[in-house]
């Protein structure tokens, strides 16, 4: 249910170019009911982002730039927690401090979410907070993935206002290292089944000659 990603997303300004294009019935129907309460996260939107090995961020400058970034890390790396909130270990990179610094200034998030071979995206809003390690380290520590070669520094928290799911159009699939090994793996499998089984009728030949 995305009442309340379209009901806070959209301006007047949406409004009117929906009604001039027909849309706004739908929408509107959609929006009905709105109060500013979030939209729960059901097992399907816990599920997905869970299995998500990376994401992208838009946070907003201190001039009001959109800004977007990658964040990385291994599948379930943005943890699902408690009730709507969401959280994941900031790891040390090139010390611009770009989205933490604008999470400071205002939390507004949007968390843009691929899943490429199904051809399926999520994106949600969110309010975003910042916890340093040394206001809770062990929250960071319990969001940092364990065994993964990264510096946690802080965790980000982000606070799910709404979310909304997009239909597959326009998305060309594709695949991770991982996805494609797993694909490949049963003409793996029958290639060594047939490699082995010529080595055996070569070793048949051959004793046959001799
Ligand atoms: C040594 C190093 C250099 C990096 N250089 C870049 C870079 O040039 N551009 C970039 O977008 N990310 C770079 N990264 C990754 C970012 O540091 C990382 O994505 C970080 O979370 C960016 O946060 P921010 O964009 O919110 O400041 C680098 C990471 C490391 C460790």
């Amino acid at each position: 249910m995305a009442r309340n990603y379209i009901h806070t997303l959209f301006t007047d300004a949406m409004r009117d170019a929906q009604e001039q294009d027909g849309s706004r019935g739908a929408y509107a129907r959609m929006e009905d009911g709105a109060d500013g309460q979030p939209d729960v996260l059901t097992q399907k939107e816990r599920s997905f982002i869970a299995a998500r090995d990376s994401f992208y961020i838009a946070t907003i400058t201190g001039h009001g730039w959109p800004y977007v970034q990658h964040r990385g890390g291994p599948q379930g790396f943005l943890a699902v927690l408690e009730g709507n909130r969401l959280g994941m270990a900031d790891y040390r990179g090139n010390r611009q401090h770009v989205s933490t610094a604008n999470i400071a200034a205002s939390s507004r998030a949007s968390l843009f979410l691929m899943d490429y071979p199904n051809r399926r995206r999520l994106k949600i809003l969110a309010n975003a907070s910042v916890v340093t390690a040394e206001e809770d380290s062990a929250l960071v520590s319990r969001l940092m993935p364990s065994g993964y070669k990264a510096l946690p520094e802080r965790a980000y928290i982000f606070d799910v206002v709404g979310f909304d799911w997009n239909c597959p159009a326009h998305i060309t699939p594709r695949f991770t290292q991982d996805e494609i090994a797993q694909l490949l793996q049963p003409l793996v499998d029958e290639r060594d089944r047939l490699r082995a089984e010529v080595a055996a009728l070569k070793q048949q030949v051959g004793r046959g000659r001799g």
